[in-house]
């Protein structure tokens, strides 16, 4: 594995509310992200994974710390830099898929901001299994379908990077594992992915392994036996 550091993320901290009832959703986390790696950062609810992802793809504010992308510290960007940060610096995968669901499958991956080409997005859901669902819309296909259409969203820009929070977390477990699988072919074609989740299971095909508890690192660890997505149970 190159060791190239493409996100450094240092000392930030997240709070919710004030006093007594002060919540620390991040407090005092450092993560560095590595070129080509598969990070799965892991932990249970209320850890503060989403959080961090989020800070990461440049959709929520910290409240102290910084995170350097390629020498740029995306905490100090004004509004238009985030906005083209995450339009081009980043793909994003949710739990819940977020599609549009009065655009088609075709329009869900063109449309979205940052977005290559039309040809691309062709060739993207074939790559993800749907040739033949372009003009289907979201309702039509099922959970594990979507979130494939999804991720094809995801690969339609120039981005290096892939955050996922909890990617298999509304989905039937034959379905996670599509969804595990493909993620890690995209991994093996060069891509970095981060992938948040509370199912610890999936850390068995991380190439590396941060535990999160309480809003803070409790846990990092380079994975010695990598497994299959396909071997992957839980
Ligand atoms: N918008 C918010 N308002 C108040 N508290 C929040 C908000 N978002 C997250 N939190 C709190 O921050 C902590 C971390 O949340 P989150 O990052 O969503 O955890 P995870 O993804 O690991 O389940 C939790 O205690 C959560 O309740
Ligand atoms: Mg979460």
């Amino acid at each position: 594995m190159e060791k190239n550091v493409i996100i450094e993320a240092k000392d930030l901290v997240k709070t919710y509310g004030e006093g007594e009832t002060i919540t620390y959703a991040l407090n005092h986390v450092s993560i560095n992200v590595y070129e080509h790696e598969f990070l799965v950062i892991v932990g249970g609810s209320g850890s503060g994974k989403s959080t961090f992802l989020n800070m990461l793809g440049g959709i929520d504010n910290v409240d102290s710390g910084e995170i350097f992308v390629n020498g740029d510290d995306i905490v100090k960007f004004n509004d238009k830099e985030l906005t083209l940060y995450r339009r081009d610096s980043v793909g994003f995968v949710y739990q819940f898929f977020n599609l549009i669901n009065d655009l088609t499958i075709y329009q869900n991956v063109i449309l979205a901001p940052g977005s290559r080409n039309k040809a691309k997005a062709y060739s993207l859901l074939e790559r993800v299994g749907l040739k033949g669902k372009e003009q289907k819309f979201p309702r039509q296909l099922s959970g594990g379908q979507q979130q494939r259409v999804a991720i094809a969203r995801a690969l339609n820009k120039y981005s290096e990077i892939l955050l996922c929070d909890e990617p298999t977390g509304a989905l039937d477990d034959a379905s996670g594992k599509e969804v595990l699988k493909l993620l890690e072919e995209i991994h093996n074609e060069g891509k970095t992915i981060v992938l948040v989740t509370h199912t610890k299971e999936i850390a068995g095909m991380a190439d590396r392994v941060i535990t999160m508890k309480d809003g803070k690192v409790v846990k990092e660890e380079i994975n010695e036996h990598v497994i299959k997505a396909e071997e992957v149970e839980w």
